[in-house]
C-alpha cells in the first residue's frame, strides 16, 4: 500500500488516498464533491520527492505538564522513504513528542500532519497511515502471542498467515500459542514490533525498540528496520542506542530538556561541530621520535600513544602528512584505520549540561 496527496483540480482542496501502486481509484473531493480518477504510480516512483514528500510535519509543538515544558516548541519534517532518529537523554520529551504526533495526548499548541491529514481533526485518518511501537509494549496477557497479534490484524485489514510470519520473522515461533503473560520483556518487544510492522503501514513510528532486547534481537530489528526502508516505508525511530542510529538513520534529530537542539544528517552535525576524524596508525615499533614528529605537522589537533599504536585528531586532509612524519621519523606503519566522528560524539557536545 502506498498514500499519496491529491489536489482537486476544480477546488484545489488537497486529500490523501492510499492504494496500491499500479492501481487506479474513483476519488470524490471531500470539500466539492468532485470526482475523478487517479492513478498509483509504481513502486520505485513512490520516494521521488515532490512537494508532497513529507510523511510527518510538526509545527511549533509545546506540551507541558503541570506548567513544566516537556517539549519547548518544536518543529521538524520527516520526508517520505527516510529513516529519522530522534535522539535525547532520558527525560528529554521523545515519547511526549512521539504521543502527540499520534494524537494520544491533549497538546497546549503546534499542529502535527501525518501523510498531510492534521491529526487534531483528522486523527482517525492519520493513524491508518502509521504502525506504531509504544515505549511500554502492552498486550492481553491472557491471550497467545497469535491472538494478540490477530486482534490487531482485524484493524490493520491483515490476515491470520501475515500474523503468523510476522511471530515467526520475529523469533517466537516456540511461542505462537503461549499467553503473553508467560513471555519476557524482549519477547513483548519482540511481539511489539510484530504488531507496528503488521499491515504494511507507510510510516512507523518505534520508540525505543530496542529496549528490553538481547544482542540477537537488537540486530533482528535493525534488520528488519532496513527491509522496511527498502519498501518505502518512513520510519520516525527514538533511541538511545546512538551506534544502532548512526548506522541506520539518513537524518537525526536531537531532543535536550525539550527542545530541539540540532537536526541534520550525522556527518552533516560533526561538519557543524568541527568534529575530527580520529586515525589510528599501528607501528611495528614505537618510539617517541614518531610521537614527536607527528605532533609538529599542522592541521594535528590531538596525539596519543597506546602501546604500539598512535591516535591522530586531525584534519582528514592532514593524513596524507601524518603518514609521511611517521615514515619520515622511522616508524614502519603495520596498520592504519580512520574512524569517522560517532553520533555519541555529536550527541554528548548538543546535549552537554550547561
Ligand atoms: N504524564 C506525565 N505527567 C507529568 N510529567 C510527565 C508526564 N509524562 C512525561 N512527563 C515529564 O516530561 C518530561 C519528558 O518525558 P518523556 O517525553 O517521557 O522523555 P523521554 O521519552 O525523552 O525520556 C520528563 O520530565 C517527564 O518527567
Ligand atoms: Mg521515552
Amino acid at each position: 500500500m502506498i498514500s499519496k496527496v491529491v489536489k482537486c483540480p476544480k477546488c484545489s482542496y488537497k486529500t490523501t488516498v492510499i492504494g496500491e501502486s499500479g492501481k487506479k481509484i474513483i476519488i470524490t473531493c471531500p470539500k466539492c464533491n468532485t470526482k475523478g480518477n487517479y492513478l498509483f504510480p509504481e513502486e520505485h516512483q513512490q520516494l521521488t520527492k515532490t512537494s508532497d514528500s513529507i510523511a510527518i510535519e510538526v509545527n511549533g509543538l509545546i506540551k507541558t505538564f503541570n506548567g513544566l515544558r516537556a517539549v519547548d516548541n518544536i518543529s521538524f519534517n520527516v520526508e517520505k522513504g527516510e529513516i529519522f532518529g530522534f535522539l535525547g537523554p532520558n527525560g528529554a520529551g521523545k515519547t511526549t513528542t512521539i504521543k502527540a504526533m499520534l494524537g494520544l495526548i491533549h497538546t497546549n499548541s503546534g499542529e502535527i500532519k501525518i501523510n498531510g491529514y492534521d491529526i487534531k481533526p483528522s486523527g482517525k485518518d492519520a493513524k491508518k497511515f502509521v504502525g506504531y511501537l509504544p515505549e511500554r509494549v502492552a498486550f492481553y496477557d491472557n491471550l497467545t502471542a497469535l491472538q494478540n497479534l490477530h486482534f490487531y490484524a482485524e484493524i490493520k485489514k491483515s490476515s491470520k498467515e501475515d500474523c503468523i510470519t510476522l511471530i515467526e520473522e520475529f523469533g517466537l515461533s516456540d511461542s505462537v500459542n503461549k499467553k503473553v503473560g508467560t513471555f519476557s520483556k524482549g519477547m513483548v518487544q519482540r511481539l511489539g514490533m510484530a504488531r507496528a510492522i503488521l499491515g504494511s503501514s507507510p510510516i512507523l513510528i518505534l520508540d525505543e525498540p530496542s529496549g528490553g532486547l538481547d544482542p540477537r534481537g537488537v540486530v533482528l530489528i535493525r534488520n528488519k528496520i532496513r527491509e522496511m526502508k527498502n519498501k518505502g516505508t518512513t520510519i520516525f525511530i527514538s533511541s538511545h542506542i546512538l551506534s544502532e542510529i548512526q548506522e541506520i538513520c539518513d537524518r537525526v534529530g536531537i531532543i535536550n530538556k525539550g527542545v530541539l537542539v540540532a537536526q541534520d544528517t550525522v556527518s552533516g552535525l560533526s561538519k557543524k561541530l568541527n568534529l575530527k576524524p580520529k586515525i589510528t596508525v599501528e607501528l611495528e615499533k614505537m618510539s617517541d621520535d614518531v610521537v614527536a614528529s607527528v605532533k609538529k605537522v599542522k592541521g594535528v589537533d590531538k596525539v596519543e600513544k597506546i602501546g604500539k599504536s598512535i591516535d591522530v585528531i586531525c584534519d582528514p586532509k592532514t593524513k596524507a602528512k601524518v603518514i609521511l612524519a611517521i615514515e619520515t621519523a622511522g616508524g614502519n606503519i603495520i596498520n592504519l584505520y580512520t574512524r569517522e566522528p560517532s553520533l555519541e560524539e555529536v550527541f554528548m557536545r548538543f546535549t552537554e549540561v550547561k
